[in-house]
């Protein structure tokens, strides 16, 4: 027992003794120190031990280079409540520090600035307070300086016109004073500037509109006054300068003319630069080049839709029916119409000549914040009804990462396109591979809360056979909401069906039958109701919908999405279904979906996955209720399938495919059923 204190000391020691290189050791103990400010609970960090190794990533969220040092240290969102400690200087080498999203406190300390190797500085997002130290100005390879959404006081220090390389700085929504320092119109590199909802004053600097490379300039909401620099005019809708009553200038078209000759209002004192003159343009989306139509045509038709599918057997009945459902809509529209309901104010106004205006008066308040170059509107935190904050930031995404994974939504990346929402192919930063579907505005519920508990409701879902959502991001500034889910290699079902002779993607029979098994499994988990999530109808189960991996397991895609959309939205997702036949034939008088509508979409599903056929024919109907398999199982599997099987499947998607919903068995009892048959082998 007396040699427990000996032998810790013994290896306390050796520790000390035997120190991996010296430099990981300052940069270790730098490490620990900056733990112990930033995490002062020791509740978060745990994995950061004096013991152990930053560079054999066992430390979370610190990265090294090549040569062993740390390089980058990515905590945003991890709900740290401390201070950001000087000896963070110790990490000489560091390139990126991500302390976005937490709930830091006090000051930038200065000794930020022996960060000569910092690329990217993110504090964004925190409750930091202080003035913003002029020794920033020092740190040569800055890029992007993110500290917008604190409570920083002061003036903008005019040093952070020497940071050569900086694109990006974004420093609004903090409490800032004094003037815009002309200096940054040096800053050659400089692509955005946001100064927005401070309380600068003075004039715009002439300089300012230097800027080479300036894209995006926001002052909006602060008291700035006097003459907007001409050259502004430049940026177009780039420039954003509303709420400053003072602005005057020629050629923008929310400005006056300046009334008099004197540049410089005489009321407001002007720091730096006095020069001014005129400018203004409206605020639009930073990156609009992707526009989705919905609100003129009422998405009448999907792209995606197959084209003019007749359908016949099994769906005979529905191509009747899907007449009479839209008449059903057109009724249901006209109606609405009528109403003017809350669906069409926005879409309606968004036509007029003030987009951005009527965005914010009437859009949700979800969309009506936004962090121009980061996070999402649901960052503060308010309305999240019953979910956990912490969950909620486990799957927010920033729309930086969207852009980057989607390399600026390239068209090279985009997967397809309906009429309210195109997916993209992207790459996160830790190498995994997604499937980032992005949903216009207007496609979305109006109503925040609404829209909220489908997102929470989408946020719960997990298993193995539906396609896994790693997260979101709206913005308002593109007027999109994203959803990031994981990429699933081999396309979707429809690319299974129909194929020639032949054709290498032909899949054999056991595959076709541990797919109708799979997908039963993720519908069943939709259907079924645990602690952690509601039932949830699919409402638009179909071959496009199941995406195949590289082991051929189906993963169902787009559960719950309806719960985001507007009904309008749904409504035209809706005819697509009907057109393919999986439209439960009591949707036309009842109007409503039920479990008994997914389990029918998953017969139609079933029957096409088994006869290899987009199209179910009268014929095949009849085979399939005469037991003649040979007659509609896919020719292409030239009799190799087991009868025993089919006769088993064939059965369960007769009954699925029941006219009466009553009729149609459970998820639950199909799984019974097919579990029998798949234990007779
Ligand atoms: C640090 O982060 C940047 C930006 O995400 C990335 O490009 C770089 O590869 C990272 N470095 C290391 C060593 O992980
Ligand atoms: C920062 O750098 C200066 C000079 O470059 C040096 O004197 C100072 O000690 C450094 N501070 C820290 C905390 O490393
Ligand atoms: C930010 O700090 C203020 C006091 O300085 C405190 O009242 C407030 O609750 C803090 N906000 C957050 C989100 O931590
Ligand atoms: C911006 O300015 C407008 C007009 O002065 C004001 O109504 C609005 O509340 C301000 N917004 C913020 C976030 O301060
Ligand atoms: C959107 O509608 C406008 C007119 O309403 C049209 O000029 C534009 O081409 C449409 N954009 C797309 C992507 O369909």
């Amino acid at each position: 027992m007396g040699n427990q204190p000996f032998l810790f000391s013994l290896l306390l020691l050796f520790a000390i003794a035997h120190p991996p290189p010296v430099c990981g050791n300052a940069e270790l103990r730098a490490l620990m120190d900056l733990k112990a400010s930033l995490d002062p609970e020791n509740a978060l960090l745990n994995t950061w031990t004096p013991l152990g190794d930053p560079c054999d990533g066992s430390f979370e969220g610190v990265a090294c280079n090549e040569k062993g040092q740390v390089a980058n240290i990515s905590l945003q969102g991890k709900g740290l409540a401390g201070r950001v400690s000087p000896a963070i200087a110790g990490l000489r080498h560091l390139t990126g520090l991500y302390l976005h999203y937490n709930s830091l406190y006090g000051e930038i300390p200065r000794e930020v600035s022996n960060l000569t190797e910092l690329i990217d500085l993110y504090l964004n997002v925190n409750n930091m307070t202080g003035s913003i130290p002029p020794e920033l100005g020092n740190m040569a390879s800055l890029q992007v300086l993110q500290l917008c959404y604190n409570q920083f006081t002061g003036s903008i220090p005019r040093q952070l016109g020497s940071l050569k390389k900086l694109s990006v700085l974004a420093l609004q929504s903090n409490r800032l004073t004094g003037a815009i320092p002309a200096s940054l119109g040096d800053l050659g590199m400089l692509m955005r500037l946001d100064l927005s909802f401070n309380h600068l004053f003075g004039s715009i600097p002439t300089r300012l509109a230097d800027a080479p490379m300036l894209g995006v300039l926001d002052v909006r909401n602060n008291t700035l006054s006097g003459n907007v620099p001409p050259a502004l005019k430049r940026l177009v809708q780039g420039f954003q300068y509303e709420n400053n009553p003072g602005l005057c200038g020629v050629g923008f078209s929310a400005l006056s003319a300046c009334r008099t000759l004197n540049r410089v209002n005489p009321n407001r004192p002007e720091p730096f630069e006095g020069s001014t003159t005129g400018l203004a343009t409206r605020d639009i989306p930073e990156t609009a080049d992707l526009k989705l139509n919905c609100s003129q045509t009422r998405c009448s038709h999907s792209s995606k839709a197959p084209q003019a599918s007749v359908i016949v057997g099994v769906i005979v009945v529905t191509f009747t029916l899907a007449a009479v459902v839209f008449l059903t809509f057109s009724q249901y529209r006209r109606r609405k119409q009528k109403l003017g309901s809350s669906f069409d104010i926005p879409d309606n106004r968004v036509s007029t000549d003030q987009p951005v205006e009527v965005y914010r008066k009437n859009g949700s308040p979800l969309i009506s914040l936004e962090y121009p170059n980061g996070w999402d509107p649901l960052a503060d935190g308010r309305n999240i009804g019953n979910f956990s904050q912490e969950a909620l930031q486990s799957f927010r995404f920033n729309l930086e990462e969207i852009e980057s994974a989607t390399q600026y939504f390239a068209r090279k990346n985009l997967l397809g396109r309906s009429n309210f929402s195109a997916t993209y192919k992207g790459i996160l930063r830790d190498g995994s591979f997604v499937a980032i579907k992005s949903i216009s505005k207007t496609s979305c519920k109006t109503e925040e809360a609404e829209f909220l508990k489908g997102l929470n409701i989408l946020t719960s879902l997990g298993h193995d056979n539906l396609v896994r959502l790693r997260g979101f991001c709206c913005s308002r500034g593109r007027g999109e909401c994203f959803l990031v889910y994981d990429f699933v290699p081999n396309g979707n079902l429809l690319g299974y069906l129909d194929l020639k002779e032949g054709d290498n993607r032909v899949l054999e029979w056991s595959t076709r039958v541990s797919i109708i098994n799979g997908i039963a499994k993720g519908i069943e988990y939709l259907h079924g109701c645990t602690m952690n999530k509601p039932p949830v109808v699919h409402q638009n189960i179909s071959a496009e919908k199941v995406l195949i991996d590289h082991r051929f397991k189906p993963s169902l895609s787009d559960s719950g999405l309806h719960k985001l959309l507007t009904n309008d939205t749904v409504f035209s997702a809706l005819k697509a279904c009907a057109a393919m036949g999986y439209l439960a034939p009591e949707y036309t008088t009842t109007g409503r979906f039920t479990e008994k509508s997914d389990i029918y979409a998953y017969g139609v599903l079933v029957l096409q996955i088994l006869s290899g056929k987009r199209k179910l024919t009268s014929s095949i109907r009849v085979a399939t209720e005469l037991c003649k398999f040979p007659d509609f199982i896919d020719k292409n599997l030239h009799g190799r399938f087991s009868e025993h099987e089919a006769a088993t499947i064939v059965k369960v998607a007769l009954m699925c495919t029941h006219e009466s919903p009553e009729k149609r068995p459970s998820m639950e009892a199909i799984i019974q059923e097919l579990g029998n048959c798949t234990n007779c082998f």
